[in-house]
């Protein structure tokens, strides 16, 4: 049960009873419960102001009256304070009780069924072929792959998606340039690098000689019809850039359940027209065919261009089709950078348009902010690019350099810079509201007292190891030694943690669970400091240990659902 859950069923009772009148709805009761700024003033407070109304009393008066019904075992007392009912939690038997249930979950706090039956699509990473996987992809990759964590925690099925952006005219271009200055061998070994090398160059050349522009439609038009010498060149072009991408992917963990993109649509684009002239969506344009959104504030959405060919947003309305007939999915979410907020909202609007109400109910844009490193903007143009891998294997290179100087006797030194160095990057990530804009900065991500993924890992690191030093305990644990304040506070985060499990889900926020999870890590170092563990008393060492363990436990979860790994020692 969690702290929320506890008070709320008192409070809903003794509501009950002082106003059987009333009419009130137990759920938005339980949401109303505040957490006081400071614990001297309860460890969770009513605020009966919105009641006075239905009630016709004033707040004081419906928080008295409510206080004498207050009787639950794990609630000590409730006192009336202005308009609010503050309820103190009896602490032995909550931390008793919240302790043992974290350890009863087994390494699951917070886990739920309420998700069974229903499912999650994900659209995240989505990469672009032919393109290094490079920093801007960072937040799309580390978001989604959290949320689908987070989703199949609470009992989802879960699809993760990876958006391939394979298809365009660019493609087209990309065979002409390597028929014309590419070699086998060359990109076989140079690998996506070599391929991007081999753009850039088409774009140069091209200036001087425009023909190769026609070249390039060529090819693409090529692609488009079936040749097959064509289309496997393009597939070849694709296996290399998710040969590389994979490397990414399997540093990080992340893994995707399909990966079909924007071309793997080419044969569903009928139907979408199809029907958008059925229902009379379609209007000319300058000899291109769009879907009139101005009644929405929005400009038209481009659906088939004037040489025939249809769009990015033609493709995702097919996705989302797909998608829905493959899933029926409850949510589709797409974890894509802020930049694209325009082109989701038209998309969504065309699909309600066609008649599909749950697009408006079901799809949600997940965005996110920019990136930059070290102070500096990206930009591809300005030649100013951190690839993906680079900066992971910097990454595990600092962490090894620290751990050799903190920790130089510590057994199997690069698993845990690998860790520590990889979970850094993502727990920067994560650490903000995404639409904040991130500048990615070393002195920040690695540094081990503050709030990051090495602070956090730290201590992991140190409850196992205290666990490990403790050895066997025999005592029943005495639950008084974990009433002080530091225990309290402590215990009343882990309490908190399935509620942040929910609302990282609702809000589409991993850092909600970023957060909660570096709450209790600093929390538990402050009791560590506070008190001994290990004491004369077995039974207070055995509850001790206990809150201990149930820490550990959390905090590893916690850093598996934002994608980090928890080393045991560091
Ligand atoms: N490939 C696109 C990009 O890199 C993102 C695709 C996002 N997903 C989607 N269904 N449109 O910008």
């Amino acid at each position: 049960m969690d702290m929320r859950e506890i008070i709320a069923q008192a409070l809903n009772k003794a509501a009950k009873a002082a106003f059987p009148e009333a009419d009130f709805e137990p759920a938005a009761l339980a949401r109303a419960l505040e957490i006081p700024p400071d614990p001297a003033m309860g460890d969770m407070a009513f605020p009966c102001f919105a009641l006075s109304r239905q009630l016709r009393m004033g707040p004081p008066q419906i928080a008295a009256k409510m206080a004498g019904g207050i009787s639950d075992p794990l609630i000590e007392r409730a006192e009336v304070k202005g308009g609010y009912l503050n309820f103190f939690l009896a602490r032995e038997a909550f931390c008793g009780g919240t302790v043992e249930n974290v350890l009863a979950s087994k390494g699951h706090w917070g886990a739920g069924t309420e998700g069974e039956g229903k499912t999650v699509c994900i659209d995240y990473s989505s990469i672009n072929i032919a393109k290094r996987f490079h920093i801007g992809h960072l937040s799309t990759t580390a978001i989604g792959h959290s949320l689908k964590r987070i989703y199949d925690y609470l009992g989802y099925r879960t699809v993760g998606i990876n958006h391939l952006g394979d298809w365009g005219t660019q493609f087209g271009k990309m065979i002409a340039a390597y028929k014309h200055w590419g070699s086998k061998e060359e990109v076989e070994q140079g690998g996506v690098q070599a391929l991007s090398d081999l753009y850039v160059r088409f774009h140069k050349e091209a200036e001087e000689d425009p023909a190769l522009e026609d070249e390039g439609r060529a090819w693409f038009k090529r692609i488009e019809d079936g040749d097959a010498e064509a289309l496997s060149i393009f597939n070849w072009f694709k296996e290399i850039t998710l040969k590389d991408a994979d490397r990414v992917y399997d540093i990080l963990g992340v893994t995707f359940d399909s990966y079909a993109g924007e071309s793997f649509y080419n044969d569903k684009m009928d139907r979408v027209v199809d029907e958008l002239k059925a229902k009379n969506l379609l209007v000319e344009s300058d000899g291109a065919w769009v879907v009139d959104l101005e009644p929405w504030g929005m400009p038209p959405c481009l659906i088939i261009k004037r040489d025939g060919a249809t769009l990015y947003a033609t493709r995702d309305i097919a996705a989302a089709l797909y998608r829905m007939d493959t899933y029926n999915f409850e949510k589709c979410l797409y974890v894509v950078a802020y930049q694209q907020d325009l082109h989701f909202r038209q998309v969504f609007k065309v699909l309600e348009l066609m008649g599909y109400e749950w697009a408006a109910e079901r799809m949600q844009h997940v965005a996110f902010g920019m990136i930059s490193y070290e102070g500096e903007a990206l930009s591809t143009r300005k030649g100013n690019i951190v690839y993906l891998d680079d900066l992971l294997r910097a990454a595990q290179e600092k962490a090894l350099a620290i751990i050799e100087e903190k920790s130089p006797g510590l057994p199997d030194k690069e698993k845990t810079a690998r860790q520590v160095g990889i979970g850094s990057v993502i727990f920067f990530d994560l650490f903000n509201s995404r639409i904040k804009d991130i500048d990615f900065r070393w002195d920040r991500a690695l540094n081990f007292d503050g709030e990051t993924g090495p602070y956090v890992q730290y201590t992991y690191a140190r409850c196992c190891s205290v666990l490990r030093k403790a050895g066997e305990v025999n005592a029943a644990p005495d639950y008084a030694a974990l009433t002080d304040d530091e225990a309290m506070a402590l215990i009343k985060l882990l309490a908190l943690f399935p509620e942040a499990v929910r609302d990282a889900a609702l809000r589409s926020e991993p850092c909600a669970l970023t957060r909660a999870t570096t709450e209790i890590a600093k929390a538990y170092n402050k009791f560590y400091y506070e008190h001994r563990i290990l004491t004369q008393d077995a039974g207070e060492s055995a509850a001790r240990l206990a809150l201990t363990c149930a820490v550990k436990e959390v905090i590893g979860r916690g850093l598996y659902l934002i994608g980090l790994e928890a080393p045991e020692q560091m």
